[in-house]
């Protein structure tokens, strides 16, 4: 199988244990690097890695009976064209499988928001046209001082309480 977008190999790697091989593809060579060594750390032999953009996989027609992708189309320029090379390189029989998300507009901005202090590579998700505008008001995005505020009262909810000093 092929994982587009593979990142730094997490998937792939469970892939791994159910697929005869899986080729993990990715542009960015320092997540290849990371998806080596979590490979090795996991001790996992049917699997191999490619460098390259997804304009052209240089694979041939029919390589693979699974190509797979996750959290990658909205980043890509010209989504269309590459899932024309996934069905390309997907055997007749295979299967072509996307996972995205998809947000009415309003809801992006606070998805997006979210997101980028979790990983500030993050790129904004696409706002779905199929999609009608809600009802609802737009929700109000917290200031980087207030979303600082919430996060340690969220955080003691959450924690597991101690047993007191003996
Ligand atoms: C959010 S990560 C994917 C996460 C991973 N698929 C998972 O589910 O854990 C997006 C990945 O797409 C890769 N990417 C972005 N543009 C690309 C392109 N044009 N060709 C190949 N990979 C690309 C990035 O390098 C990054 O590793």
């Amino acid at each position: 199988m092929l994982d587009v977008g593979c990142d730094h190999g997490l998937l792939a790697c469970a892939f791994a244990s159910a697929a005869r091989h899986v080729t993990g593809f990715d542009i960015t060579p320092a997540m290849i690097e990371r998806a080596c060594q979590l490979q090795r750390e996991r001790g996992i032999h049917n699997l191999s890695w490619q460098i390259g953009d997804v304009s052209r996989f240089p694979f041939a027609d029919g390589s693979f009976s699974f190509a797979f992708t996750r959290h990658t189309f909205h980043r890509f320029l010209q989504p269309a064209a590459v899932l024309a090379e996934m069905v390309r390189v997907c055997a007749p029989q295979g299967r072509v499988m996307l996972v995205d998300v998809v947000l009415p507009t309003e809801r992006a901005v606070a998805y997006d928001y979210l997101e980028k202090l979790r990983d500030p590579s993050h790129v904004p998700v696409k706002p779905n046209p199929a999609t009608a505008p809600s009802r609802r008001p737009a929700p109000t995005i917290p200031t980087r001082a207030k979303f600082g505020t919430a996060l340690p009262r969220s955080r003691s909810r959450l924690a597991p309480t101690r047993p007191p000093p003996p």
